[in-house]
């Protein structure tokens, strides 16, 4: 099939190259001429595992293409997937000026039959939106929209576009259904389902996933602070639950707030979409209370360590990225916490297998970028883990004992147990779990 895809951020360049895996002609339109050069060059502008190999195989086979313009793009293709994005506006709606500016293009393009499919996540009534725009212009019959939001994790992003658990695709034209269930099928040969709905309930299914997950979380790291206050460990008391199958054993894990570009701004959207109804969405704005707070928690356990005193001492933090696998650190838990260390006179130095670039556009040379995760203990006060990488879960442990200066780790991600540490003679301050 030939494709285009409009926008080649994390979103879109793996669609784009997913699709290109299975055979389709994809064209990959961005209006950022430096990044369009890159990929041309079959260089990918995000970290995401396994993503570069495929670009690579897919410009050598020429079934992708990198191009600023949007007419050949159109042109050359039947399905054109809008993956752009929707930044949160001040009050938390999501804003659709990219999406609505392209759909005016799009609008002055099209001359023979097209399927539109929104890619990105958008707020309920925006297939209406898009299609208003286009009928404004355009026959009915030269067009379908259709909405078909993405699930995939960043770090993991390639796997679950290959193999995902669903498929979602909200459309009621019967042409673009069948058009769209040829395209989906080399990705649930497994069995895997492709589930058809309107347009409305395909939106409002992207925001209620991102903001159940996000729930889960929040209502997880309450339960720690409730174990930590009562004695028991929130690691037990998850394995207990997760072994109900109503429950189930994934996204149970307390930490120090959920981060990313998608759960804050998909959770705020929802309440947003709530409110604009007029309906009071309680559950969600508790749900963003948590996190805000959980993301102090670990600032709040030094702060309380060192009797409110942190002037020079010295913290060596692990992990900046979101969560493991990604150089993104939007909304990163790090970012506070480096901040309020900052603010309170501490001395920082910082380590992240890959999102130090990133950080040191925020913070410059506040802070100490340390080549591997053992430098920044040298003479530190305390080890502080903010991201689970897997490099930190196995360490050279004689190294961390001789190199810090005290014996003291803070982990937002309880990533030890409590009898190796107890054994190694550390204080070790984790998350829901006795100190
Ligand atoms: C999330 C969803 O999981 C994807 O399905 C969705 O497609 C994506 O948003 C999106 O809307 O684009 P992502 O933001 O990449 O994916 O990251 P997750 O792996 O879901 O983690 C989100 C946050 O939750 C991270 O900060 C992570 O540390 C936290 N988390 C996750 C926990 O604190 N506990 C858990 O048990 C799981």
């Amino acid at each position: 099939m030939k494709i285009a895809v409009v926008g080649t951020g994390y979103v879109g360049l793996v669609t784009g190259t997913c699709f290109a895996e299975t055979g389709n002609i994809v064209h990959c339109v961005d209006v950022d001429e430096k990044k369009i050069a890159l990929l041309k060059k079959g260089k990918s502008p995000i970290y995401e595992p396994g993503l570069e190999v495929l670009l690579h195989r897919n410009l050598r086979e020429k079934r992708i293409v990198f191009t600023t313009d949007l007419k050949l793009a159109v042109d050359k293709s039947d399905i054109i997937f809008l993956a752009l994005p929707t930044p949160p506006g001040e009050d938390g709606s999501a804003d659709l000026k990219y999406i609505l500016e392209v759909a005016q293009k799009l609008a002055t393009i099209i001359t023979k039959y097209k399927i539109i499919v929104n890619k990105s996540t958008v707020p309920v009534g925006t297939a209406d939106k898009v299609t208003a725009i286009l009928a404004e212009k355009l026959p009915r019959e030269l067009f379908d929209v259709v909405s078909n939001p993405e699930f995939l994790r960043e770090g993991i992003a390639v796997d679950d576009f290959l193999k995902p658990d669903r498929v979602v695709i909200g459309t009621t034209s019967e042409r673009a259904k069948t058009i769209m269930h040829e395209l989906y099928q080399p990705f649930v040969r497994q069995g895997n389902p492709i589930y058809f709905m309107d347009e409305r309930s395909a939106e409002m299914t992207k925001y209620v996933a991102n903001s159940y997950l996000a729930m889960r979380i929040s209502f997880m790291n309450e339960v720690a602070n409730l174990c930590e206050r009562t004695g028991a460990n929130v690691d037990l008391v998850r394995i207990g639950i997760g072994s109900d199958s109503r429950i189930g054993k994934r996204f149970l894990f307390p930490g120090i707030g959920y981060g990313g570009s998608c759960f804050p701004k998909d959770v705020k959207a929802l309440h947003y979409t709530a409110k604009a109804n007029k309906y009071n969405f309680k559950l969600l704005d508790t749900v963003m209370q948590v996190n805000a707070q959980q993301k102090k928690i670990l600032f709040q356990k030094i702060k309380k360590y060192y009797k409110n005193d942190l002037k020079g001492k010295q913290f060596a933090i692990w992990g900046l990225s979101f969560k493991p696998e990604t150089d993104d650190i939007r909304e990163a838990p790090s970012l506070e916490l480096i901040q309020d260390l900052l603010d309170a006179e501490a001395k920082v130095s910082v380590y992240d297998p890959v999102a130090m670039g990133n950080v040191k556009k925020v913070f410059g040379s506040k802070v100490k970028y340390q080549k591997n995760q053992y430098e920044g203990l040298k003479n530190a006060d305390a080890l502080v883990i903010v991201t689970e990488w897997s490099e930190f879960r196995n360490p050279d442990y004689e190294r961390m004992v001789k190199y810090l200066k005290s014996k003291v780790i803070f982990d937002g991600r309880n990533v030890y147990s409590l009898e190796k540490m107890e054994e190694l003679g550390f204080y070790y301050n984790s998350i829901g779990r006795r100190t």
